[in-house]
């Protein structure tokens, strides 16, 4: 099918070479000419996994293409997905301008029927917006139909996640769009929901709001493991047998992060107060996130006393394994206030050291993770990357002043750690 995708970002670039992978004909819009340039050259502005060979392999294929035009796009295809930012405004509200100044740029060139399909997560009731836009700013009376196609993929797993999804919503006001969608997803073994447009968008927030809830849940049960002796890997390990309540997002943390889940419940929280529901549940969703941070710090602060002038190693500075997005990332806010608490850090990351120098200043990048614990007076453990798993522990113990290791992902063993000769702090442990 011929497709168009508005928004070269996480989820429009990995949507639209996803789609050219199956054998979609996929044309990629974007504003920003250096990016079309540079996804045009083979190259790609973030670091997501298998991406980057499937963008080369598509192009090559003559299946993919970049630019800059919109009017292209919308002309040479028959769906076209908007996947714009929808960026949260200082209320928590969401800044939708994105969304609306694309849409009236696909009603300005749409000649002949046109499905417009949103992928961005957008406050429900924005399809409404967008079906009255384009209606507003459609020079001839051209026909066309309006589809909330939300988008469940994870950064770091996000090829992985668009070609194996657990389910596609598609929510349309008219059956006319729908066979035309499903055709696009055939090649996707995952079954199909079609709602109406209300309830797709709803599901997006809704989703994204639970996780986020399934993740304070567990961390509020980590302080009562810690209170109590017990151990949260072992009370999500029972929990998660249960097939109503499942393994996954259970696992402590220093909190949650990212471009999605602070900004989606701020978003989800100010929607139903739009409608007059006080969603009080999710505002201790947030309220247990905060306390997370603030319970690690302390954690350091009672460990170390005074922060001024003490070296401390950080590992891992993305908002999660397996990306560069250092966005509302969990790691970062904590190198900040360990940094207004006088400590001097040395950093490391796999892959979001480039983007971190930009927000980090006055530290020492150091060359590989076994490095970073050099002269310093403990190592904390930020983002759960699967090669800090790998860490030289011995090396590390050694090259410490002493050798104490705060531990906000829990990927070591606390016996073992005792064992090896370390001061081990985890969370909920
Ligand atoms: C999230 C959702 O998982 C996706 O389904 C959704 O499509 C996406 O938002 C979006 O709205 O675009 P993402 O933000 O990429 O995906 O990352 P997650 O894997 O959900 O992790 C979010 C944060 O929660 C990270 O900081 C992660 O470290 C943390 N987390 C996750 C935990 O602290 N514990 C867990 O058990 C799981």
């Amino acid at each position: 099918m011929k497709l168009t995708i508005i928004g070269t970002g996480y989820v429009g670039l990995v949507t639209g070479t996803c789609f050219a992978e199956v054998g979609h004909r996929v044309i990629c819009v974007d504003n920003d000419p250096d990016k079309v340039k540079t996804l045009q050259q083979g190259g790609i502005p973030i670091y997501e996994p298998r991406l980057e060979e499937l963008v080369r392999r598509n192009t090559e294929a003559g299946r993919l293409s970049f630019t800059t035009s919109t009017a292209e796009g919308v002309e040479n295809s028959d769906i076209v997905f908007i996947a714009v930012p929808t960026p949260p405004l200082a209320d928590g509200s969401v800044d939708l301008s994105f969304i609306e100044r694309v849409a009236r740029d696909i009603a300005g060139a749409m000649t002949a029927y046109k499905i417009v399909v949103d992928k961005s997560t957008v406050p429900v009731r924005t399809g409404d917006q967008v079906a009255e836009t384009i209606k507003r700013y459609c020079k001839a009376q051209v026909e066309f139909d309006v589809v909330s196609n939300p988008e469940f993929l994870r950064e770091g797993f996000a090829v992985e996640d668009l070609m194996n999804p657990d389910r596609i919503v598609i929510g349309v006001r008219s059956q006319r769009p729908v066979a035309a969608l499903r055709e696009v997803y055939s090649p996707f073994k995952a079954p199909v929901i079609v709602t109406d447009i209300n309830s797709a968008e709803l599901i997006k927030h809704a989703s994204n709001s639970f996780l986020a809830l399934k993740i304070s849940y567990i961390n509020a049960i980590a302080v009562l493991c810690e209170a109590t002796g017990a151990n949260v890997q072992e009370v999500a390990n029972g929990m998660g047998m249960d097939d109503r309540i499942g393994r996954r997002f259970l696992d402590a943390s220093l909190g949650f992060g990212g471009s999605c889940f602070p900004k989606d419940l701020s978003a989800f929280i100010k929607i139903a107060e739009q409608v007059g529901y006080d969603f009080g549940l999710l505002k201790e969703v947030q309220k247990v996130n905060t306390q997370q941070m603030n319970r690690f710090l302390k954690k350091i602060v009672d460990t170390l006393w005074v922060l001024k002038d003490k070296k401390i190693a950080v590992l891992g500075l993305a908002f999660k394994q397996n990306t560069d997005d250092i966005r509302m990332s969990p790691a970062i806010e904590l190198c900040h206030r360990l940094q207004k608490e006088g400590a001097i850090l040395t950093v490391y990351d796999p892959k979001a050291m480039d983007k971190a120098r930009s927000v980090l200043k006055d530290v020492r990048f150091a060359e590989d993770m076994n490095a970073v614990a050099e002269g310093c007076d403990a190592i904390v453990i930020a983002t759960e990357w699967d090669e800090f798993k790998k860490l030289d522990l011995d090396r590390v113990r050694k090259t410490l002043t002493h050798p104490i290791l705060f531990d906000g992902r829990n990927l070591f063993d606390p016996a073992e750690m005792e064992r090896l000769g370390f001061i081990y702090k985890s969370v909920g442990r």
